[in-house]
């Protein structure tokens, strides 16, 4: 059967995303020249939209990297040698954190929660309450392995009443540009996220916003490497020079995207992807097929991962692809048992409706 809704298969997967059109055009553009004026004004364009998609009024900037690379810069530059950081883990993801930490030489510290549930706020507390001192936490706010969204401003208010000093490390890689981020507002120090989760565009590019007492923080520090240097990444790449060569046609993409974003408006833009989350455990629950995560509160509004009950998930895969669509079969130890639908980016009800049709 020919693809329903495009000329490729469309992607409904929790990243990498489906990529529209317009932006795809923008992606074939000739290349231009990192050092000449048209992409110096388009860096330090997209750096201020950065900074408006992460709502902060203090520093955001790019790297041509992963996200995980931005884990790694996170530990290297806020986390001296010797110092110990605590890292909230409910999933594949929040454990990448922990292991990059360690993979540093860090005392690293895991606080697990069963897999499926948020942190709560109350055994964070427990935690800090009973010390020792740490002088990180690291928070993912939606562990998109099983679809949990953490309450993110709540676990940061408790680090900031009963650990002052630690910085609030948030790995926002499936949320921002999907679920609400208020970088201000909740105190956050440092927050990153590629380009192929909710801001539908291809992987190649890690953005990240950063506070001003993290950067102090990182200028004591040594030995913080070279590329990931944030002090003097935030500083080049905020005027338009980029330390070493960048992905240039997706930046101009990214920049495109932080237009449309704004066209549709944050908070709508927030609403759109909550209703295509419910949308989906609706579809789900009509079925018999209940959401994995038991709390509702905290069921992430960008990735559902469904528990198939008993239900043939390699046969929903198969009528997925047979209508030109592509879900996941679950991660890791859920596979086959739990699948996931990405609903980020720039989806639609309609075309949601087309994939749960299909299956
Ligand atoms: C929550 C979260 N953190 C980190 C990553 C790693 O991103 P990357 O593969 O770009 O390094 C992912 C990728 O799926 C993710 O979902």
């Amino acid at each position: 059967m020919l693809p329903a809704m495009a000329d490729h298969p469309v992607l409904f997967l929790p990243g990498p995303t489906e990529v529209d059109d317009e932006l795809r055009q923008v992606l074939a553009m000739p290349v231009v020249g990192h050092r000449e004026a048209r992409f110096v004004a388009v860096a330090q364009d997209v750096c201020r939209r950065l900074g408006w998609l992460y709502q902060t009024r203090q520093h955001a900037a790019f790297e041509t990297c992963p996200a995980t690379a931005l884990m790694e810069a996170a530990i290297r530059n806020f986390v001296p040698a010797g110092a110990r950081s605590l890292h909230l883990v409910n999933g594949a993801f929040s454990l990448r954190w922990h292991e990059v930490a360690v993979a540093c030489g860090r005392a690293a510290e895991a606080l697990n929660v069963p897999l499926g549930e948020a942190p709560a706020p109350a055994l964070l507390r427990q935690r800090l309450q009973r010390g020792p001192a740490v002088a990180a936490v690291t928070i993912t706010h939606n562990e998109t392995a099983t679809g949990v969204l953490s309450p993110l401003p709540e676990l940061a208010a408790t680090v900031h009443e009963l650990a002052p000093d630690a910085l609030v490390l948030v790995d926002c890689v499936s949320s921002v540009g999907g679920a609400e981020v208020r970088f201000d507002d909740w105190r956050l120090d440092f927050a990153f996220a590629g380009t192929q989760k909710c801001l539908a565009l291809p992987p190649g590019l890690g953005t990240y916003a950063v506070s001003q007492r993290a950067l102090d923080r990182a200028a004591g520090v040594p030995d913080r490497g070279f590329l990931f240097d944030l002090p003097h990444a935030v500083a080049d790449t905020t005027a338009g020079k980029t330390l070493a060569t960048p992905c240039v046609p997706l930046v101009f993409a990214l920049q495109r995207q932080l237009q449309r974003i704004e066209a549709e408006g944050l908070p709508a833009r927030w609403t759109r992807h909550r209703a295509l989350r419910d949308q989906t455990l609706a579809w789900a629950a009509a079925r018999g097929m209940r959401p994995f995560v038991g709390d509702a509160a905290a069921r992430s509004p960008t990735v559902s991962c469904i528990d198939a009950n008993g239900q043939s998930v390699a046969e929903l895969a198969r009528r997925a692809t047979a209508a030109g669509f592509v879900i996941d079969r679950g991660y890791g130890e859920l596979r086959d048992r739990a699948f996931r639908i990405g609903h980020m980016g720039d989806h639609t009800a309609a075309r949601l409706q087309a994939l749960l049709a299909a299956l």
